[in-house]
């Protein structure tokens, strides 16, 4: 499973790609508001720090104003993928823009069964939400099985992102059951770096070796 890194934050970006672990970004409205950031600069400036793909998300309600604001967001940078929310004029958005090479990457899907309508409307990746269903009392791991199975039995290359992750455990399930990917925020990658057997292991090699 590929790792990605959800955020706009362009220290957290930088210092997680010096640790050689992520193949690219995820980023949301909500995201680059925290940074008070602007959605083209940001992504301008983080689809030049990663060469792989980076998601802008568009923020029109119609599918003509999905693919203008795709369209414009597609020309910052080769590896730029345009996040469509998962709805009617999300899926003909995405029919378009994969009909002009745009890469899309559907997001807000919380069911296997839109998972399968966006992969059919022709979208690169598709985003179901572990966080979000879980908040919910479903079982996300059930509902990434499920599109990891359909995926695979109908031969649809779509990839699976999962996203809206909160804990290192939601990325193990992510990856015991299949997804491609999973879009991790810059402390939660780090919560996985640490084990308290690690550190005590480090510590006690560095006593022995100093006597
Ligand atoms: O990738 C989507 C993610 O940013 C949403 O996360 O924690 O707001 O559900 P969360």
């Amino acid at each position: 499973m590929k790792l990605f890194i959800d955020t706009a934050n362009i220290e957290e970006i930088k210092k997680i790609n010096e640790l050689g672990i992520i193949s690219g970004v995820t980023t949301n409205p909500s995201l680059i508001s925290k940074e008070k950031a602007i959605l083209i600069d940001s992504i301008r400036e983080i689809s030049k720090l990663i060469e792989g793909p980076v998601s802008a998300e568009v923020t029109s309600d119609t599918a003509e104003g999905m693919v203008k604001e795709g369209k414009e967001l597609s020309k910052i940078n080769k590896n730029v993928v345009i996040k469509i929310p998962m709805s009617e004029e999300g899926l003909k958005a995405v029919k378009i823009l994969n009909s002009e090479s745009v890469k899309t990457n559907v997001t807000l899907v919380f069911s296997a069964m839109q998972a399968l309508l966006a992969a059919r409307a022709g979208a690169t990746f598709v985003s179901p939400f572990i966080g979000r269903i879980d908040d919910t009392g479903n079982d996300s791991i059930n509902v990434i099985s499920d599109i990891v199975e359909i995926f695979k039995k109908h031969n649809i290359s779509t990839e699976i992102i999962s996203a809206s992750i909160r804990s290192p455990k939601n990325v193990l399930d992510a990856a015991r059951v299949g997804s491609n990917i999973a879009t991790v925020p810059y402390k939660t990658l780090i919560q996985m770096i640490s084990h308290p057997l690690t550190h005590i292991g480090i510590e006690k090699f560095n006593k022995d070796n100093k006597k």
